[in-house]
């Protein structure tokens, strides 16, 4: 009989915290909701006590996000699980996730704890989230470096005092699968009380074993895992969702699991991670890359054609993909776009529709053939994540191999408008140059990315940035048939959601005079 297994996404906490991942509030929430579309059963949203915009999001996806149950992380003291509980009170089903390391290592050098210390921290930390929250997860960090003993004996103490969730997390990626599995069994079967608890496993990729490391885990007797969409995480990331929720869906005689990822929302829940963070994915990547369901060798087409089941182990439809497809001509109408975009996954609002039928008319005038793929960029470059503080009017940039290249831009903001020129090493650095001479909120480029969205000269270009304003990193990203334009809007979206924020939080300071 196919025992459940629990999914616990923290895409939005341990994905989130590593570098380049990071997402603005409502880029959270889009991810969020994402994310309870897969039908995951557990949201981590942050690390309320880090910082005020992890408390917030984590906030706002408790009383947004009803499904799934929300979890806020806490290190085992009481101001970390207090501010947890503040921020995820108001979930449906809040969990307080409390940690502490276990390992000689990480007492010795990290903590400079002895174990009877960490074992009594432990009991107080769990008792204490435990009176605030109905449900407690307990972690016991760099468990697969510990001494099963001592951990068994945290682990029995933890129950004890009520968490109901033990994991086990390989917090450095150290373990393999022959020895994760059994280690996972053996310190199950040192906890006198294990029935009062569900087991989980929580692996990092740093040997690049973490779904092996998880399947191990659950063979072994966890029934919840720890995972990520896409992979990412601190380092080299955590176990990815999508690898494991396949894996169980495909080879259900070695791996007697069910779950409840509607496996269809796979490939829109990682496309929208990539969007929102302009974090890409390698193209082989399992289930998700670019190339996962792409049949290129003349063989394999051949077997393919005459039966999938010859190299096709899942269909590309199980995990939400379709192929691509050719789909309108400049002469379809709103009617035919709206059905479009339904049959893609996105209900539009009737100003939304408007603007992405806008934008397709625009598209269809300027290149031939516009595919599926051209319409989740339109849509998504329209997404209302941000307001539209700073407008880009127009973009002109010379650039070439011989000459300074020099851009002049001309932005709205409100009824005002400006224009600004500037010369740099480069079109984009001009035009970088002249925004900032605009907005007076100098930006350091971090990383920009530019792509195709389909094959052919004229296909659409997406760019993404990622830019430091007063030491905070954002992410912009726009799309354009002119790269240029695509640049430099993608650019004004960072500093959208830079404006924006620092706004917010002057606002917020402005309350608590107000208020003291
Ligand atoms: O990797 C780890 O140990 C963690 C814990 C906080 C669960 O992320
Ligand atoms: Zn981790």
């Amino acid at each position: 009989m196919a025992e459940r297994v629990y999914f616990f996404d923290t895409t939005l906490r341990d994905g989130e915290q590593s570098p380049g991942c990071s997402m603005y509030l409502e880029e959270k929430l889009k991810m969020a909701r994402q994310l309870e579309r897969l039908n995951v059963d557990v949201i981590e949203a942050g690390f309320p006590i880090a910082s005020e915009g992890d408390f917030e999001a984590v906030q706002a996806v408790s009383v947004q996000v009803r499904k799934p149950t929300i979890a806020a992380l806490a290190r085992a003291n009481r101001l970390d699980i207090e501010r947890a509980w503040e921020a995820v009170k108001q979930a449906r089903k809040p969990r307080i996730h409390t940690f502490i390391a276990t390992s000689d290592i990480h007492l010795q050098y990290k903590l400079r704890k002895t174990r009877a210390e960490v074992l009594a921290q432990t009991i107080e930390a769990v008792k204490t989230a435990r009176n605030l929250c109905e449900e407690v997860e307990f972690s016991a960090e760099d468990a697969t470096r510990s001494d099963i003993d001592y951990l068994a004996e945290v682990l029995t103490a933890a129950i004890e005092q009520g968490a109901t969730i033990i994991n086990i997390p390989d917090t450095v990626g150290y373990a393999v699968p022959m020895e994760f599995g059994p280690f996972v069994r053996d310190v199950i079967a040192k906890v006198p009380n294990r029935d009062k608890a569900i087991f989980s496993c929580h692996c990092h990729n740093d040997l690049g074993l973490a779904v092996a490391n998880s399947l191990a885990g659950l063979l072994n007797g966890c029934r919840q895992v720890e995972c990520t969409i896409n992979g990412i995480g601190e380092r080299a990331g955590n176990a990815s969702l999508e690898e494991i929720a396949m894996a169980i869906r495909t080879r259900k005689n070695v791996l007697p699991f069910n779950s409840e990822i509607n496996t269809e929302e796979i490939s829109r829940s990682s496309k929208l991670l990539t969007n929102l963070t302009g974090s890409f994915v390698q193209p082989n990547k399992a289930i998700v890359g670019r190339n996962a369901f792409a049949h290129e060798a003349g063989i394999h087409q051949d077997g393919i054609l005459k039966n999938s089941l010859t190299y096709e182990i899942m269909t590309p439809q199980s995990v939400g993909l379709s192929s691509t497809t050719l789909v309108m001509g400049k002469h379809s109408g709103r009617h035919a776009l709206r059905n479009k975009f339904e049959e893609l996954g996105y209900e539009l609002s009737s100003e939304e529709l408007e603007r992405a039928y806008f934008f397709f008319t625009k598209l269809a005038d300027q290149k031939k053939e516009v595919y599926e793929e051209d319409l989740v960029a339109i849509i998504q470059d329209g997404m209302k994540i941000v307001p539209d503080v700073y407008r880009l009017k127009f973009v002109l940039s010379s650039g070439g191999s011989q000459a300074i290249s020099s851009a002049a831009v001309k932005i709205e903001k409100g009824t005002d408008s400006c224009v600004e020129s500037a010369v740099g090493d480069g079109p984009i650095h001009a035009c970088y140059k002249a925004i900032d001479k605009v907005t007076g909120m100098p930006g350091r480029l971090l990383d920009y990315t530019v792509n195709s969205v389909t094959r052919g000269k004229d296909a659409l270009g997406e760019v993404f940035v990622h830019v430091e304003f007063e030491n905070k990193n954002y992410t912009g990203k726009a799309a354009s048939v002119d790269i240029i334009d695509a640049s430099a809007r993608a650019y004004i979206n960072a500093v959208n959601k830079a404006y924006t924020e620092k706004q917010r939080s002057e606002a917020k300071k402005a309350d608590k005079v107000a208020e003291s």
